[in-house]
């Protein structure tokens, strides 16, 4: 994985779609002394990604790239994330799907957070498939970016009981609580391997 070198932080990124409650909770996260990474640079294909506040709260550059075309939204990003020397991807709620090449270029680079206890519920709608399936429990997983989806190596896991009062909803809410205490310990985790 990604080596730290000396005291200085590893350059990362976060790529965001939405809300962005992941994102502000990495960016509190590296405000602590314990934390190896530094936000050097957020990243959408959404301009209307409420996240996006964020980086103007804490003053962090933000991009928003078109995706009508994959290709060259992947080129333009890649070389942003180029430029500002980025070491770590972050992926925290990106809606889209990246590419092999894309993927290759970073290998054993890029972090996931996934609302499920992968293997179990890769995909979409996670939370309305588990209560479907009468589970008694799910989770969230941070694991690394493989081409395939929701396949890579799994760093961290946590575990939360669902109670029969559970809609996707309100599982979904206590799923997020606990995310935002896992990314951070599962980057903790990856530089101290
Ligand atoms: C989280 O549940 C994350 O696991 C999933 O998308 C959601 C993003 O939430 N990949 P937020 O934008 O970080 O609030």
């Amino acid at each position: 994985m990604v080596q730290l070198t000396g005291t200085k932080k590893i350059r990362c990124a976060v790529f965001i779609s939405g809300t962005g409650s992941n994102l502000k909770s990495l960016i509190q996260f590296t405000k602590k002394k314990k934390s190896p990474i530094s936000i050097e640079l957020i990243i959408s294909n959404n301009r209307k990604a409420k996240g996006l506040k964020f980086g103007k709260i804490f003053k962090i550059s933000n991009k928003v790239f078109n995706y009508k075309n994959k290709t060259i939204a992947e080129k333009k990003i890649i070389s942003e994330i180029k430029k500002k020397k980025i070491k770590l991807i972050c992926l925290a709620g990106f809606m889209k799907i990246l590419s092999k090449d894309f993927i290759k270029n970073f290998k054993g680079k890029i972090l996931n957070i996934h609302p499920s206890l992968l293997p179990k519920y890769k995909g979409l709608n996670t939370h309305q498939r588990v209560i479907s399936n009468n589970e008694k429990y799910s989770g969230c997983t941070v694991h690394l970016v493989n081409s395939r989806l929701d396949s890579g190596k799994i760093i961290l896991q946590k575990r939360v009981k669902i109670s029969k009062f559970d809609t996707a909803k309100s599982l979904a809410k206590k799923i997020l609580i606990q995310e935002h205490i896992l990314y951070p310990k599962a980057i903790i985790k990856i530089f101290s391997l």
